[in-house]
């Protein structure tokens, strides 16, 4: 019989019910090559035809994603989310824009990052506009933290980047602070990066009249802690 871990990890989203539409329902049950499942071993060099690959942590839609994919061919994108029906979306996307260099996984990129990735697997993470916890009791939630931030140098080669945007300040300092005390990581705060099409996330932040903060941090050369 499987046995509980002692301390289930905490969770970097809240489980939510999303009423999946028609489409969506049957681009996730029909068979895809673009769709893998959250607990196998991934071998990025056959998935992507030996592209370099940058994983993209809570996708929401894929619709940036997508265009990521379109104007980036010579890489690959592992994009993760939890969310089923943003996962439905960005598959039927794939099929109607006919992208060849994303595969899909619904499931939580922490899981995957700890058990199915190798060591120095990425090119880059990209994460944007991850959830920003705002309450104090909810903020080892947050993605980024200090254990977190190791767990995902382990798995970026040396001199590959962790790209991150927030529109949430707390959030942004939040991110300098543990960031800049992560000896594998170097860098911080940049100018938006022409290549990141606006999210829908960052669209809402926009609306609403808040601050865009950008992020990059590029793996140093520190021998691996894992
Ligand atoms: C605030 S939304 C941002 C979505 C999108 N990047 C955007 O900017 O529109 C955060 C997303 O991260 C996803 N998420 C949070 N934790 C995750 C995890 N551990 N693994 C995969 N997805 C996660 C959520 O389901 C949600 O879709």
């Amino acid at each position: 019989m499987a046995t509980q871990p002692e301390h289930p990890p905490i969770r970097t989203y809240k489980p939510r019910r999303g009423r999946l539409t028609t489409r969506q329902a049957r681009e996730l049950t029909t068979e895809s090559q673009y769709l893998l499942t959250a607990d196998e071993d991934l071998d990025l060099e056959s998935l992507f035809d030996g592209r370099p690959v940058f994983l993209e942590i809570g996708f929401g839609t894929g619709i940036t994603t997508a265009q990521m994919a379109a104007q980036e061919p010579d890489f690959g994108f592992l994009a993760v989310d939890v969310h089923t029906p943003g996962v439905g979306d960005l598959i039927g996307r794939i099929h109607d824009e006919g992208l060849s260099n994303i595969r899909v996984i619904a499931g939580d990129a922490m899981q995957v990052l700890e058990h199915h990735l190798k060591g120095s697997s990425l090119a880059g993470v990209r994460s944007f506009f991850p959830d920003p916890w705002p309450k104090i009791r909810h903020q080892k939630r947050r993605l980024v933290q200090p254990d977190r931030a190791v767990l995902i140098a382990d798995r970026v080669q040396i001199g590959g980047t962790w790209d991150l945007a927030t529109d949430w300040s707390p959030y942004a300092d939040h991110i300098e602070l543990t960031l800049g005390a992560c000896a594998h990581w170097r860098g911080g705060r940049v100018p938006r990066p022409h290549w990141r099409p606006v999210t829908k996330y960052e669209a809402l932040g926009l609306e609403q009249g808040r601050q865009i903060a950008d992020f990059r941090y590029v793996r140093t050369e520190l021998a691996h802690t894992f």
